[in-house]
């Protein structure tokens, strides 16, 4: 099988086949954005589910004391994989997505700079390796047959959400046309409460020192490992398709902090 079986080009981009919403895709620049949208934006493995699962405890109480069983995805649903078929028109504001779409793909709405956007990046090389093992992992992407193979792949860009460099350099560049926050993978590793309090003053989110302590405390890599509302765990597995054990927590590490 080649590359065609598992992506989709669409507008020079590439998209998990399988899973993406075509439909959506063509429509994308009429997309109705409401002025308190949220977007977390990300290339894929760059601490997405991260930031959805901040997010969710900022702005859900019930999420922060487990009082609600709902799982991060349904909390920041995927814009263009939305496997859940969610009617977007019909959930309540404050509404978050989770995308990978390059600035160029972004829905008109969004360029009124009102709605917020989170660009959350990483480093390369990490993303590489998360990626390589993730690719192993999902039945619906190519299998890479060893690491320099898929090294090739990422570097040609001819994976899902293509070029790292074109992703991050193209949002960063038109970041004036968007109320946009980049938050580094690397410094929400090294201080998780300072990240999450830099999330909440652009979010206008004022917690109290005790929400902010469970927010922290919730957000970490162990404690979303053992989290089913967060770990995608059963989502992986019931939903997306296995090949094998492997987990969207795997290793968790920041190894190149660009410091
Ligand atoms: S995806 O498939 O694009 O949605 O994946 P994404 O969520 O962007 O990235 C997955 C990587 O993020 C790591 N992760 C975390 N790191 C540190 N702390 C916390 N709390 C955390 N949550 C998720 C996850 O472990 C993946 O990285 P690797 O290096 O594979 O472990």
């Amino acid at each position: 099988m080649d590359i065609d079986t598992y992506l989709l080009r669409f507008k020079g981009c590439y998209f998990e086949r399988s899973v993406v919403d075509i439909d959506l895709l063509e429509n994308l620049d009429d997309f109705e954005i409401r002025d308190d949208d949220v977007f977390i934006i990300t290339y894929p493995k760059s601490g997405t589910i991260w930031t959805q699962h901040i997010l969710s405890l900022i702005y859900y109480e019930g999420h922060r004391n487990r009082t609600e069983n709902v799982d991060t995805l349904d909390r920041a649903p995927f814009l263009e994989y939305n496997s859940r078929k969610v009617d977007f028109s019909k959930r309540p504001s404050p509404r978050i997505f989770s995308s990978h779409i390059p600035y160029y793909l972004a829905p008109r709405g969004l360029k009124n700079r009102k709605a917020k956007i989170v660009y959350t990046y990483r480093n390369p090389k990490d993303i590489l390796i998360s990626y390589y093992y993730f690719s192993n992992v999902v039945a619906a992407l190519q299998a890479p047959q060893n690491l320099e193979q898929f090294m090739k792949r990422f570097l040609d860009g001819k994976v899902l959400g293509n070029l790292w460099f074109d992703h991050i350099r193209g949002w960063y560049e038109h970041k004036h046309d968007f109320n946009i926050l980049f938050m580094k993978y690397e410094d929400m590793k090294k201080d998780l409460r300072s990240s999450v309090l830099k999330l909440c003053t652009f979010l206008e989110k004022e917690l109290s020192e005790e929400d902010l302590d469970t927010v922290v405390r919730q957000a970490t890599f162990q404690n979303m490992k053992i989290n089913p509302l967060a770990n995608y765990n059963a989502i992986l597995k019931d939903e997306i398709g296995t090949r094998n054990d492997g987990q969207f927590l795997r290793k968790g590490a920041a190894h190149c902090l660009f410091y």
